[in-house]
């Protein structure tokens, strides 16, 4: 199998302070960025994996299974197990999406009472948990809050489970276009208040918006209403700025983008679509991660030299077993079972290899694609990414 440059990979720990991990779902994200954390610590860095949804096991063996647990240290003694010294520190936290907005608002509003008039309010709620991007933006936001804290050498981000990734690139943009001044006054709009649908920001979910309003009277629906403009309005101002710097942030040099992928040519296609949009938002991809490769077991030349062998060989093992009397085991139905299961592994070993070197030549010569084999098992410990890190930083383990 062609890899471009593996070597890459090891550069890329280097060279920035935050590496995001995008990709469709389910393409191992989460496990990739915790694989590329876990490689930072070893290298010497102090390294923060901030993880959207690991999988419970995953988590657990990160020490981060608590919902809205704080960043955890992993300890040393859990590296020692499995025989890594690491030089740096390697710590893991979960973002609570759903959690981020509310913060946002605990740590900006001007007093106590504004700040609870916020969280209790309905319009507030609609819009922090429905409008699409919110709670990407408060995740991106916690981003900018643990970079500006400056306890880490790298944090590595994975990205929610969404097959809207974007959402989370866009949503500092898209919020500081939807508090700017000219979006709020749609709020006033009398479309959205009858519930027809408009384009203002309360009414990307008429629906929800209607459905809830409906429950009051006019009058206590503007006095709500009222309330939230009133209240969420003394915030607007500090999330547009923020929503610039983190903007500027995550396409300054200082952040780094891998697409994970998986092999087969759809997702590929879907990878090669990420990098463009990324590419025509200037953003920095330094790499591609290809997991779940189906590893090529066997050599061309292996092969010819087993189908020329393998039928003898067989003779040989059914007369031995004839001799034992042995017609229990029907072996050769067993044989012609395994060889092909044999034959359909290594037609998708090949299938995976040349959606590999296709998608290495619409790439630039230059960019590190990096492969994870299909392990016959999940990958939950810190063991378990272990190995898949030796698979993807191959250079680092030679002598
Ligand atoms: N190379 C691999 N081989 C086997 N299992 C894998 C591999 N990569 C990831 N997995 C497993 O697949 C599941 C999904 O991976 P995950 O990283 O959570 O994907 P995503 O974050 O993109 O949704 C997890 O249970 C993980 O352990
Ligand atoms: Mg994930």
């Amino acid at each position: 199998m062609t890899v471009d440059d593996r070597q890459g990979f090891t550069e890329l720990l280097k060279s920035r302070e935050i590496l995001i991990c995008v990709g469709s779902g389910g393409v191992g994200k989460t496990t990739t960025s915790a694989v590329i954390g876990l490689q930072a610590a070893l290298a010497g860095l102090r390294v923060l994996v901030l993880t959207i949804d690991p999988a419970r096991r995953l988590a657990n063996s990160l020490g981060i299974d608590a919902i809205g647990s704080e960043r955890q240290q992993i300890e040393l003694e859990q590296f020692q197990e499995i025989g890594l010294e690491p030089e740096g520190e390697m710590w893991a936290m979960m973002l609570d999406m759903k959690e981020s907005f509310d913060r946002l608002v605990e740590r900006d509003a001007p007093d106590e009472e504004t700040c609870r008039e916020i969280l209790d309010n309905r319009f507030y709620h609609y819009f922090s948990t429905s409008l699409a991007g919110t709670q990407e933006y408060a995740a991106s936001e916690r981003l900018y809050d643990l970079y500006e804290e400056g306890r880490f050498d790298l944090i590595v981000l994975d990205t929610p489970p969404t097959t809207h990734a974007f959402d989370f690139l866009e949503a500092p943009k898209r919020l500081a276009d939807a508090v700017s001044s000219r979006a709020l006054q749609w709020l006033y709009k009398p479309g959205i208040l009858s519930g027809t649908p408009g384009r203002g920001i309360l009414s990307v979910g008429t629906s929800y918006v209607t459905r809830t309003l409906s429950k009051f009277t006019g009058g206590e629906l503007l006095e709500e209403l009222g309330v939230f403009l009133r209240t969420f309005s003394t915030l607007f101002e500090g999330f547009e700025t923020r929503a610039r710097s983190v903007q500027n942030l995550l396409s300054s040099d200082s952040t780094g983008f891998v697409v994970v992928t998986a092999p087969d040519t759809l997702t590929v296609e879907e990878a090669l679509f990420f990098y463009d949009k990324l590419g025509s938002d200037a953003l920095n991809v330094d790499g591609f991660v290809v997991n779940r490769v189906h590893p090529q077991w066997v050599d061309e030349p292996n092969l010819e030299l087993a189908e020329e062998k393998l039928p003898g060989l067989l003779a040989e093992l059914d007369e031995e077993l004839d001799s034992a009397a042995s017609e229990s085991i029907d072996i050769q139905k067993l044989v012609d079972q395994l060889s092909e299961n044999a034959l359909q592994f290594q037609l998708r070993a090949t299938q995976d290899s040349r959606s590999i070197e296709k998608m290495g030549r619409e790439l630039p010569a230059a960019m590190p694609i990096g492969c994870v084999p299909y392990f016959n098992r999940d990958i939950h410990s810190l063991g378990g990414l272990d190995t898949a890190r030796r698979e993807l930083f191959v250079v680092d383990e030679k002598p």
